[in-house]
Order: C-alpha cells, then sequence, then structure tokens
C-alpha cells in the first residue's frame, strides 16, 4: 500500500513522513522542487518533483492512497487560496479516481465546516476548504478528512479530542496532526468520515480505532 504525500515539505507533511517512514509504510514523498527532496531521499523516502498547478497526474502513478496536506498558505492571497487548496484539491480528487486510488485522506480545517462564521481574513481560505471537502464527499472516493483546529508548534502529546469544548483551547499540535495521519495509515478500511482534531487527552490510536470500527459498522 504506497501513499502519496501531497504537501510533504510541509511541517506537518515532514514530520508525518519521517513518522510514517519509520512505521513501515510505504510513501512517495511529493515536493515542489529538487532540492526538496533530498530531505526524503536522505531517509529513504521515495520522491516525486510536481505541482499542485501544474501537471502533476503522474505523481499518482502506482499509488494506493493520498494523504493531502499542501495548502497555500496565507501569502498568496485568496487567489492562490483557489488554486491550491481547491482547484488542487478537486484535481487531486479527479486523478485519484480515475486511477483507482482507494482512499484521500484530507488534511482541511476545522474552520472549513462553517465558513461564514470565520474572520474576514480567513473566509475565502475557509470556504476553498469547505468547497474541497465536499467536493471529496461526494466524489465517490473513499476519503478520510480530518479537520485541525488552529494549529501549533507543541510537541506531540499523541492524546487528542475530536469534540469542541468552547471552554478549552482550540488548538492542535502540528505533530499531533502528523501523528493521526499515521494512524489513518493503520487502518484502511476507515474510510468516509471526517473528524475534528483538537488536542485533549483520549489516546490518539484508541480514536482512530473506534473510527474504523465505527466505519465498518461495528460501533
Ligand atoms: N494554520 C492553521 O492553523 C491550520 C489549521 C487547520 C488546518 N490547516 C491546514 O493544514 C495543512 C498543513 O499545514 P502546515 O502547517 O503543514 O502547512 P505548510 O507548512 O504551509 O505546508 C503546506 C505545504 O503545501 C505545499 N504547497 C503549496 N502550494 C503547493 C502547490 N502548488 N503544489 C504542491 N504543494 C504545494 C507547500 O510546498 P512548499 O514547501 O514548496 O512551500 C508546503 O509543503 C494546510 O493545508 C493548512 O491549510 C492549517
Amino acid at each position: 500500500m504506497k501513499t502519496l504525500v501531497i504537501g510533504a515539505n510541509g511541517q506537518i507533511g515532514r514530520m508525518f513522513c519521517s513518522k510514517a517512514h519509520n512505521a513501515g509504510f510505504q510513501l512517495r514523498a511529493m515536493v515542489r522542487e529538487t532540492a526538496q527532496a533530498a530531505q526524503f531521499q536522505e531517509q529513504g523516502i521515495e520522491t516525486v518533483v510536481a505541482d499542485l498547478e501544474g501537471d502533476f497526474q503522474e505523481a499518482l502513478h502506482g499509488c494506493d492512497q493520498i494523504v493531502f496536506t499542501a495548502g497555500a498558505g496565507a501569502k498568496g492571497g485568496p487567489d492562490k487560496t483557489l488554486l491550491v487548496d481547491l482547484y488542487g484539491a478537486i484535481r487531486t480528487v479527479d486523478f485519484a479516481k480515475a486511477q483507482g486510488l482507494r482512499r484521500m485522506i484530507m488534511v482541511s480545517a476545522m474552520r472549513s465546516m462553517v465558513p461564514q462564521i470565520a474572520p474576514d481574513f480567513l473566509r475565502p481560505y475557509a470556504a476553498a476548504k469547505f468547497a474541497a471537502d465536499h467536493y471529496l464527499k461526494t466524489s465517490g472516493l473513499p476519503y478520510l478528512i480530518l479537520l485541525p483546529a488552529r494549529l501549533v508548534d507543541e510537541p506531540a502529546s499523541g492524546r487528542i479530542r475530536t469534540v469542541r469544548d468552547d471552554s478549552l483551547p482550540i488548538t492542535v499540535s502540528r505533530e499531533n496532526v502528523a501523528e493521526c495521519l499515521v494512524s489513518a495509515l493503520r487502518y484502511d478500511s476507515l474510510c468516509n468520515q471526517q473528524t475534528i482534531l483538537l488536542d485533549g487527552d483520549e489516546d490518539i490510536d484508541e480514536i482512530f480505532a473506534r473510527l474504523s470500527a465505527a466505519a465498518l459498522g461495528e460501533a
């Protein structure tokens, strides 16, 4: 089972690739520039150089599933958000379906659930993520959508919660999100589910085992 990681050079992407590779999962890290490939190749991780704004369908060849953790970030403004977070995600879904991939794991954002209540400057981003998630959910391609709260750079605690409680901090460690992605790889039958991710006190693997059981109708 080979996983194409789109956004591999990002903060979550790099942590996820190292953790997943060390856990024995077969990966192909998609990066935008040749110079970004070395850090993965040194670890023994296969790489491909491709851009979501270009023709990247060959990057999927021979892969079974996708982890999509790419995003334009704030620098390019709403235009880049549309091209990368929305249109890049839509094209990924289309290529994955056309090539018969088994699952797409999307790193979306908790904000995408209700874009209209996002602060003004985040509304285009939240709407783009909402539309990308909607496209994936209605595409017929098996999916898992992770909806992290505001990302912070704390080390992983290995513990999260999946229920929002506004009396608690609305944040999640990037490293915890990377660990959630690794846990998701362990449950390849975990499909057609979405979950928010907040730092919390429940073991990540236990949560993903429960989500997987729910997906299989065992819960
Ligand atoms: N910030 C938050 O509070 C928050 C909350 C919830 C969810 N999220 C989402 O979580 C995801 C990952 O977060 P992060 O902190 O790891 O982000 P990050 O460090 O900014 O990583 C984003 C990655 O996307 C890649 N990328 C951008 N444009 C691309 C393109 N045209 N083609 C291919 N790859 C492209 C970047 O490539 P380069 O390395 O080449 O630049 C980078 O590797 C993002 O999608 C973000 O929207 C963020």
